[in-house]
């Protein structure tokens, strides 16, 4: 694609602002934002009357060409990405794993895979055991390696968890890092129980997985990390939030002035689990995630958190696995691969469920699916605004026209899609990333190898202050904690 760029005419929106501006591109950086720019003809001109010009996507939670549960998650660095292109998502921050317990080899092997990639990314690190090593890798994650946030499993008893003791360990480390403590919020050891009760009553499938590991499951763990969050003072990252029950501890936790992050994923809002009990075994295991996608009102309720503020920020968890993936738990819920796919699909489910539906104002869909996600991980404005000198990662979105999402259609290698035969109001019809158009009349133009690894730096605007704060907190600690409790209904 060209250097040069100019979108005319359209309604630019941030997420403080909207006005009716051209935009003018050039390097892969803004260089313009007002009415009537004059260009010479070496520059494409892009006509965006009567349509939205935003931040593209940015999508908080991924795990592409990750090994789990004895297999890899289908889409790498390039499918994946380019499907998130196609859908209006132009940035990324994916789940590193630790390789045999090092953080370092486990950057190393991400950096590899990630060399493949069509759009810009950065990357979590996921923290799996803990001893003084890890803690010493952490200073490196955070010091060289631009990581600013790591996960905590709470879940997965036996792989990926850790205990409280180590939990508190961990947060306290990444207090000391400036790093943000994100968590997976299940009770692993009350699942694994769940899961030997539905063994043990004959329940071997699919919808074994959501009777396993019920909503307050999730909503305990949730109410734990948050208040071991309390203890140690550091701000907290609630990864997949699913249910009422997590969502609660969220708000109340807020109300009370607890600096917690809450993420809702587009497969938790815009979905029930009513495909877990379908007879045919694929069907219904294509659903199955962790924490499990919910019965049906948790998803409306979930939506009204982010219309209020409850939620800041939306994911996806896409973790794509095909029919024969899925198939290593025919015998054994336990067995099939948690994960559903989602890149390509947020920008557009989100527009439709929150913009089209009445719920939020277009500024907020740019709030809650770019700019709140860059803020949180401290690369605002390079990232997740359209400003003089951000980066060039811009979407023009049709809202008269409509989408229609399919298996065969979708761009990721999986040959399912959760959200098959969802159609609505609110096209993304041009994606520019890095300053390149990518995606334009219905076809896709990457090159892999073009998309740039993005440095987070430490201390976001979540800490602001909390040094400060830290002995007045504690002492805080000893006196009653008033807390109304608020109904989200
Ligand atoms: O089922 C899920 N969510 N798979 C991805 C791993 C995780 O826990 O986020
Ligand atoms: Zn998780
Ligand atoms: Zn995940
Ligand atoms: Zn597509």
């Amino acid at each position: 694609g060209s250097s040069k760029i100019l979108i005319k005419g359209g309604t630019v929106v941030n997420a403080h602002l909207q006005e009716v501006a051209d935009v003018y591109v050039e390097d892969g950086k803004i260089v313009a934002v007002k009415p009537n720019i004059k260009v010479g003809d070496d520059v494409t001109v892009l006509d965006a009357t009567g349509k939205y010009v935003m931040p593209g996507g940015i999508d908080p939670h991924t795990h592409l060409a990750m090994d789990f549960m004895g297999t890899q998650t289908l889409d790498d660095f390039f499918s994946g990405q380019a499907a998130a292109l196609a859908g209006g998502t132009t940035m990324h921050i994916d789940f590193a794993l630790p390789v045999k317990g090092s953080l370092i080899a486990g950057i190393e092997a991400y950096e590899k895979k990630a060399s493949i990639s069509c759009m810009d990314y950065g990357f979590h690190m996921a923290i799996t055991k803990w001893d003084d090593d890890v803690s010493r890798e952490m200073e490196v994650m955070v010091n060289e390696k631009g990581i600013n946030s790591f996960k905590f499993f709470m879940a997965y008893k036996g792989a990926l968890m850790i205990n409280d003791e180590l939990l508190l360990q961990g947060f306290q480390k990444c207090k000391s890092l400036g790093a943000l403590a994100m968590v997976h919020a299940e009770n692993g050891d009350a699942v694994f129980e769940g899961q030997n009760r539905m063994i043990e009553l004959g329940i071997t499938g699919p919808e074994g997985h959501a009777l396993s590991r019920p909503a307050v499951l999730e909503g305990e763990a949730t109410a734990r990390a948050i208040r071991l969050a309390s203890f140690v003072n550091t701000p907290l990252y609630v990864v997949h939030v699913m249910s009422i029950d997590a969502m609660e501890e969220i708000a109340k936790a807020r109300q009370s002035g607890q600096r917690v992050i809450g993420e809702p994923v587009v497969s938790g809002l815009v979905l029930d689990d009513s495909k877990l009990w379908d007879p045919d075994f694929i069907t219904a295991a294509k659903y199955v995630m962790s924490p499990p996608i919910r019965a049906a009102g948790h998803d409306k309720a979930l939506q009204a958190a982010l219309s209020t503020g409850i939620l800041q920020l939306v994911g996806t968890d896409h973790c794509a696995f095909n029919s024969t993936q899925k198939a290593l738990g025919i015998d054994d819920f336990r067995k099939i691969p948690n994960g559903v796919n989602g890149i390509e699909e947020r920008m557009h489910l989100v527009w439709d469920t929150m913009v089209e539906s009445g719920k939020i104002s277009v500024s907020d869909y740019v709030r809650i699916t770019s700019t709140e996600c860059a803020r949180i991980f401290n690369i605002y404005p390079r990232k997740g605004a359209i400003l003089v000198g951000s980066d060039a990662d811009i979407i023009i979105l049709n809202p008269n026209s409509s989408f229609e999402i399919s298996a065969k259609s979708h761009h990721s290698r999986s040959d399912t899609n959760v959200f098959d035969g969802k159609r609505g109001k609110g096209k993304v019809e041009v994606t520019i990333a890095g300053g390149r158009i990518v995606w334009i009349n219905g076809e896709l133009k990457v090159a892999p190898g073009s998309g740039k690894y993005v440095k987070m730096p430490p201390f976001s605007y979540l800490f602001q202050g909390m040094d400060k704060a830290d002995a007045e907190y504690l002492r805080s600690l000893r006196a009653p904690v008033k807390r109304e409790i608020i109904s989200t209904v």
